[in-house]
């Protein structure tokens, strides 16, 4: 088989059928086709999209302008465009990106060639520790332990106990005033698109997993919300995407999810 490189336009990626969702021009029509699939099964979906990276540039001001952070290390980051973290934290923050795809870590790469500050390695989300434990991140942290995390768009492919374990990782290594920015997906696996949309992913070797955000609450712990609490995408962010009111509807009943920031 030859190897899968950025160039190798006739396997579709993750990452990059996610850049077109959201109207980026990183991909190739072997993802524009699967993505187009995606669309027809759940209509609102892009506009979903759209208003999570929204919410995710509201997280890189809030956790660098207001709270101070100097580093953000995001886990499960896709492409880094379309107004991804990089563009929206303060100026001199580091950016640690990562994702478990080669492809998307070689095209993201890529992209942030000429941006400074901002670093791009393979890492399974599921084992934070990897990342972490990186000579590149252990040299380019030093010995801080004060840094801000981010989780978005990537609690669907986590089971229950990768999230037990991601909280007490994080927890264990970072200082006290520390901060880890989640987004849990809560959509009804019961709703006709969603359920379609989880059986296309397990046949593309794809485990989804969504849970009541109560349940959510307890594998997270011993982190907690800080005075904002969880907040759905609409609170957080208001939703600015003109959404049609089968859309709407569609989003309701399917459901999307709550942000949070946590803190020990
Ligand atoms: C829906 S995108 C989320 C992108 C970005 N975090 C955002 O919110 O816009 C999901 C990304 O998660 C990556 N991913 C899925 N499972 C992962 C894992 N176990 N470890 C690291 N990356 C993972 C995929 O490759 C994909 O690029």
């Amino acid at each position: 088989m030859p190897e899968r490189t950025v160039v190798d336009a006739s396997l579709p990626n993750a990452g990059r059928i996610y850049d077109y969702l959201l109207g980026g021009h990183h991909n190739f029509e072997v993802d524009r086709r699967v993505a187009e699939q995606v669309r027809e099964l759940l209509p609102f979906l892009p506009k979903m999209m759209r208003l999570s990276r929204w919410c995710l540039q509201d997280v890189a001001r809030t956790l660098t302008e207001e709270r101070g952070f100097d580093i953000i290390i995001d886990f499960a980051s896709g492409l880094p465009t379309m107004d991804h973290l990089h563009t929206a934290v303060a100026p001199g923050t580091t950016v640690i990106y990562s994702d478990h795809d080669p492809v998307t870590v070689e095209y993201g790469r890529d992209i942030l060639a000429d941006t400074p500050n901002a670093y791009y390695f393979e890492a399974d989300a599921r084992r934070p520790e990897e990342l972490l434990n990186r000579s590149e991140v252990r040299e380019i942290l030093g010995d801080n332990r004060h840094v801000a995390f981010t989780y978005w768009g990537v609690s669907m492919y986590l089971a229950d106990e990768d999230i037990a374990h991601i909280a007490r990782v994080l927890y264990d290594w970072s200082d006290e005033k520390s901060c880890l920015a989640f987004y849990i997906g809560v959509m009804d696996p019961e709703y006709p698109g969603v359920a379609k949309g989880i059986e296309m992913y397990r046949q593309w070797g794809v485990e989804i997993h969504f849970r009541p955000l109560e349940v959510f609450k307890e594998l997270i712990k011993p982190w907690r919300p800080d005075e904002l609490g969880y907040r759905s995408m609409e609170e957080w962010h208001g939703i600015e995407v003109a959404m049609s009111e089968e859309d709407l509807k569609a989003f309701v009943a399917g459901g999307s999810g709550y942000g949070v920031y946590l803190i020990k």
